[in-house]
């Protein structure tokens, strides 16, 4: 029975007048549109414009749209700060706050506008746990900006970072390099984690091809906004819950877009999260198979190629990659998407744009294989993630560089201590001993800026940003705060990657590891408070997505 016609819900009725409703408009299916607008981010500045539309969409479709807003926190604005902590936690309280808005209201179906890398994973999240229709917005891309003749984007910023200390550049080029990155509203430019995630919504079905690729700021966005509260209307008459669309097939298209597209490392932690909370079984060492069974086929930044998001729309957007990877197989075909098309439909609809050299055929990829691989070995016995970028396999091995927190690596890096041949370890940045698993892109970027990035390994139990690249080994479990193996490493000791064999391994006699953890001891840091204190106490291991629940 609607608000509108139960006669003990009269003081409920008494505050929709309030807001203006009739009693026509009360007895319309609810349509919760969840917004991860903050005024403190490009990332996702367009939000409250797109849910504007998208209430158009659901008005015009005979629903009633109610808006509300969650969180969000900017890895870009956080990283290399003490916030940066929050970002990762950010994914469970934005998950919880939609979660708690769709069980308060109990909407009927629900839209969710993402942008910024949490919260595209945080919105699903939620949405499999409320398990009514819905439909996933992406806001859309940031325009690369132009610097010098050339299209840049915010890894060139962290890059140029490293330039400067190097003497490759100079302050007065990096500030100016710093007021044309970033040319306007949407997330990072490139294939970087909020891409990645965006264009898992579409693999995974809860959002419509062709409409998360569309850049923010390209006036057609706000048009395919409104459709997108239509789709949702549609999805409520045709019960698309996400029971239905995100299926174990979804979920491995899922993993084929992130291996085909060079996405980051961050979608393994996303999509173990997901599947968990989808109640599907997913295994860290299943990305890995998968990634190494697809070739990277569109030639994006930052491990396919040069091109940026404007690139890939331009010349068919995630469409035509629908294509493509139908085209050679890929992708399973029994699935669900919220607009109630098939991937065959997607792909016959794709517009390939005359001469785009921005989506190959997996038969001549830009790189022979997916970006990530997954170790195992004797410092990382419980996973971890490589990012290969699509380089062949190969075998590092050198002597640990070891460091216990990320700041303290930094200040190495930028004293020239760290040097060809090393593998930088840095712990006690995991899930939990962060706690909230910081990305390592303050050392990435200058390490590449340096020119390091090909010689000099990193090995830590934090994450890295969707833009760093270089040889980067992350969410190495268990983690240093529980005593894992790389709580044991010492400087000096030879640490072994081997790409090809699918192992991380610590070159030192088991007696004297022994030795070593018996007398190890978690490191005295601050007492946290709040929320930290919250998480410590739930997170879970990043090889089980990092997920609270
Ligand atoms: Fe928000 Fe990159 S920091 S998308």
């Amino acid at each position: 029975m609607s608000i509108a016609d139960d006669p003990d819900r009269a003081p409920a009725r008494s505050h929709l007048y309030a807001m203006g409703l009739s009693e026509e408009e009360m007895r319309r299916p609810v349509v919760g549109i969840a917004s991860t607008w903050t005024g403190t981010m490009p990332c996702n500045l367009n939000h409250r414009d797109l849910a504007a539309q998208v209430a158009e969409g659901v008005r015009a479709a005979g629903g009633l749209p109610m808006e509300f807003n969650t969180i969000a926190v900017s890895d870009n604005l956080t990283m290399h700060t003490p916030g940066m902590r929050t970002s990762l936690i950010s994914r469970e309280v934005i998950a919880d706050s939609i979660e708690l808005m769709g069980r308060a209201h109990g909407f009927d179906a629900l839209v969710a506008i993402v942008g910024c890398d949490k919260t595209v994973p945080a919105a699903i999240m939620a949405l499999a746990r409320l398990d009514v229709p819905s439909v996933v917005l992406y806001s859309g891309s940031m325009l690369p900006g132009r610097w010098r003749g050339k299209d840049v984007t915010i890894q060139d910023m962290w890059e140029a970072l490293g330039e400067r200390e190097v003497g490759r550049m100079d302050q007065a080029d990096l500030d100016d390099l710093a007021k044309h990155a970033c040319p306007g509203a949407g997330t990072c430019a490139a294939q970087y984690t909020a891409n990645t995630m965006g264009t898992v919504a579409d693999f995974l079905g809860l959002a419509p091809f062709g409409v998360g690729d569309i850049p923010a700021t390209v006036p057609d966005k706000e048009a395919a906004a409104r459709r997108v509260g239509e789709i949702a209307m549609r999805a409520l008459a045709a019960d698309a819950r996400p029971s239905k669309v995100l299926t174990a097939d979804a979920l491995h298209n899922a993993i084929v877009s992130v291996a085909a597209m060079g996405g980051s490392t961050n979608a393994v932690l996303h999509l173990l999260a997901i599947a968990r909370e989808a109640g599907l079984p997913l295994e860290i060492d299943r990305i890995g198979e998968i990634c190494r069974q697809v070739p990277i086929i569109t030639g994006l930044k930052p491990s396919g190629g040069d091109g940026t998001a404007l690139d890939l729309w331009r010349a068919g957007g995630t469409a035509l990659v629908v294509r493509r990877l139908l085209e050679a197989g890929l992708l399973r075909e029994n699935v669900t998407l919220v607009d109630g098309r098939s991937l065959a439909d997607v792909a016959a609809d794709a517009r390939e744009t005359p001469g785009q050299t921005v989506v190959a055929g997996a038969d001549r990829p830009f790189k022979p294989r997916g970006a990530l691989a997954i170790l195992r070995g004797s410092l990382a016995p419980g996973g971890c993630v490589l990012k290969l970028g699509g380089k062949d396999d190969f075998r590092h091995e050198g002597p640990a560089r070891v460091f216990d927190s990320e700041a303290d690596c930094y200040t190495a890096i930028q004293q020239g201590q760290i040097v060809a041949g090393d593998v930088i370890v840095v712990r006690y940045e995991g899930p939990a001993g962060g706690p909230g698993m910081r990305e390592m892109l303050s050392i990435t970027g200058p390490l590449v800026g340096r020119g390091l990035g090909s010689s000099v390994a990193l090995v830590t139990d934090g994450r890295f940003s969707g833009v760093s690249h270089g040889l980067v080994i992350g969410h190495v479990a268990p983690e240093a705060y529980h005593g894992g193996p790389i709580a044991l490493v010492r400087d000096g000791d030879a640490i072994v990657i081997d790409s090809a064999a699918g192992t991380l391994d610590l070159l030192v006699p088991e007696e004297e590891l022994a030795a070593r953890r018996a007398a190890w001891q978690r490191p005295d840091r601050p007492v946290e408070r709040g929320v930290l204190t919250k998480y410590v106490a739930t997170v879970a291991s990043a090889s089980d997505g990092a997920v609270t629940a």
